[in-house]
């Protein structure tokens, strides 16, 4: 994987410049939640995948560590991976790397159906929620797995003496897109037919069965309300490339509403984005598409509701940045959260720097004021870190931004994107930490951007 800077995202800040302006195109890159469940999905098979637009991102350089620790053979053409599973040896994903890595518990299923057993720490829950994985773990002894929990440790075997899983009939209680991901995997080279009810549709689902059937498996339905696999023997290598990251270009969308900015966002996949551009839409922003682009003019700000929801519904890691962009409408609006029971960590730095949200459980009401005004930030989850960086951009004055080990894990360069198209915001080190591990002279923001997280 790219070389890993140390860690100084703790000692980091952005220092944003309130009431900017953004003008400008924006490269969108790959996906955050495709690209990891891809590179889970590359020990289905002991030949080469080559992943190409894959997103440099804190959260993938975890990923990359945990197949490296398994044997896998990973080689870093920049937004290129060469990933080579010939020689994977070992079957327990080790605790250090996997924690705080949610997707990492995404390659049990890839595990147990290739080689029998897995033993995979269990997924921490995180700000947004307790994240549970009873989806998972149902799913997989309905396939014939034997499943324990041990010290923390999620123990699967093959039931019997058997070597493959059964295809069976899964019905999910919730379309878990991580459930629906491990499942898929765990299916795809199991005996016979596995049909799943009430699967996740999002893209990066999608992503994942076309991926997979170029490597030769039979995957029908993706992105329906149920989807059908039929095990095949094995899989073979293939290249592929990492669908638009639809959430990034959202947010950028949603940041541009917010300063009544014109840009264009490219590439994407415009439905992707249907339940964000109709919202943006009704809310008086005007939106084209062309092909692979989308352009928006923000002109006024009315108040709308949003309710999340699985896709194609409206996304509820974009439910946080278009909060901030609803502290600023003329008008009032209700942000209903349904997915996660915890996501709703921006609303009081936002009313802090002036907005008017009264917050019930996971119901926000917002009273849209003139402005809003700029403050020290701290980040406490990957989304709400976007939320309060639109919120500084809006703001009167100048905002600190903390928290750069949340955002870094899923917006790519994402302060150079922003300045790239007129906002003024500097990725700040403090000096004595930066020469203290080695680096000389006065940082720059540019050089600063690319030091990532371990
Ligand atoms: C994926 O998380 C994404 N992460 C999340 O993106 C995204 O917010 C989420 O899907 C919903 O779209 C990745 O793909 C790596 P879920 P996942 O299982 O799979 C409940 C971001 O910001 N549930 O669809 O963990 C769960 O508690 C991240 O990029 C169960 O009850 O989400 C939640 O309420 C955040 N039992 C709901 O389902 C289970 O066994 C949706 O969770 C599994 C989930």
């Amino acid at each position: 994987m790219r070389k890993q800077k140390k860690s100084y995202l703790k000692s980091q800040n952005l220092k944003i410049f309130g009431q900017g302006k953004l003008n400008g195109i924006v490269q969108i890159s790959g996906a955050k939640n495709s690209a990891l469940v891809l590179l889970a999905a590359s020990l289905l098979t002991n030949e080469k995948i080559i992943l190409e637009n894959v997103p440099f991102l804190t959260d993938i350089e975890k990923m990359g560590n945990i197949l490296k620790n398994l044997g896998v053979d990973l080689v870093d053409k920049n937004s290129q991976l060469e990933i080579n599973p010939t020689n994977i040896s070992i079957k327990e994903l080790p605790y250090e790397l996997v924690n705080g890595l949610r997707a990492s518990f995404f390659c049990i299923g890839a595990l147990l159906t290739k080689f029998g057993e897995a033993q995979v720490p269990l997924p921490g829950g995180c700000n947004i929620g307790s994240r549970p994985i009873e989806e998972h773990i149902n799913g997989l002894i309905a396939l014939g797995a034997d499943i324990f929990i041990e010290e923390g440790i999620v123990k699967a075997k093959i039931r019997g003496n058997k070597n493959k899983l059964h295809g069976t009939h899964i019905k999910l209680n919730c379309p878990s897109v991580g459930a629906t991901e491990t499942l898929i995997m765990a299916a795809s080279l199991a005996e016979g037919r596995t049909t799943i009810k009430n699967a996740a549709r999002e893209p990066e689902v999608q992503d994942l069965c076309q991926m997979l059937n170029k490597m030769g498996a039979k995957i029908y339905d993706s992105g329906k309300e149920t989807i059908i696999i039929d095990g095949v023997n094995k899989l073979s290598g293939c290249t592929h490339k990492v669908i638009p990251d639809r959430i990034e270009a959202g947010t950028f969308l949603i940041a541009a509403a917010a300063t009544s900015s014109s840009i264009t966002v490219s590439p994407v996949i415009p439905h992707h984005l249907e339940a964000v551009t109709n919202k943006l839409q009704e809310s008086g922003s005007k939106i084209t598409i062309k092909g692979n682009s989308i352009s928006i003019k923000g002109i006024e700000i009315k108040g709308v509701d949003i309710e999340t929801a699985p896709f194609p519904g409206f996304p509820t890691d974009l439910q946080a940045p278009f909060t901030a962009l609803m502290t600023i409408a003329n008008g009032e609006s209700k942000i209903t959260e349904t997915i996660f029971e915890n996501r709703m960590n921006h609303i009081h730095l936002l009313n802090r720097m002036g907005a008017r949200i009264s917050l019930n459980k996971n119901v926000a009401h917002i009273k849209g004021v003139k402005k809003i005004s700029g403050m020290n930030l701290v980040g406490s989850d990957l989304r709400s870190s976007a939320a309060l960086i639109i919120a500084g951009i809006i703001a009167k004055g100048r905002s600190k931004f903390y928290g750069l080990e949340h955002l870094d894990r899923g917006y790519e360069n994402f302060e150079l994107k922003l300045k790239n198209l007129g906002i003024k915001i500097i990725r700040e080190i403090n000096k004595s930490t930066f020469e203290k591990n080695g680096y000389k002279g006065k940082p720059k923001s540019e050089d600063l951007s690319k030091l990532k997280a371990a």
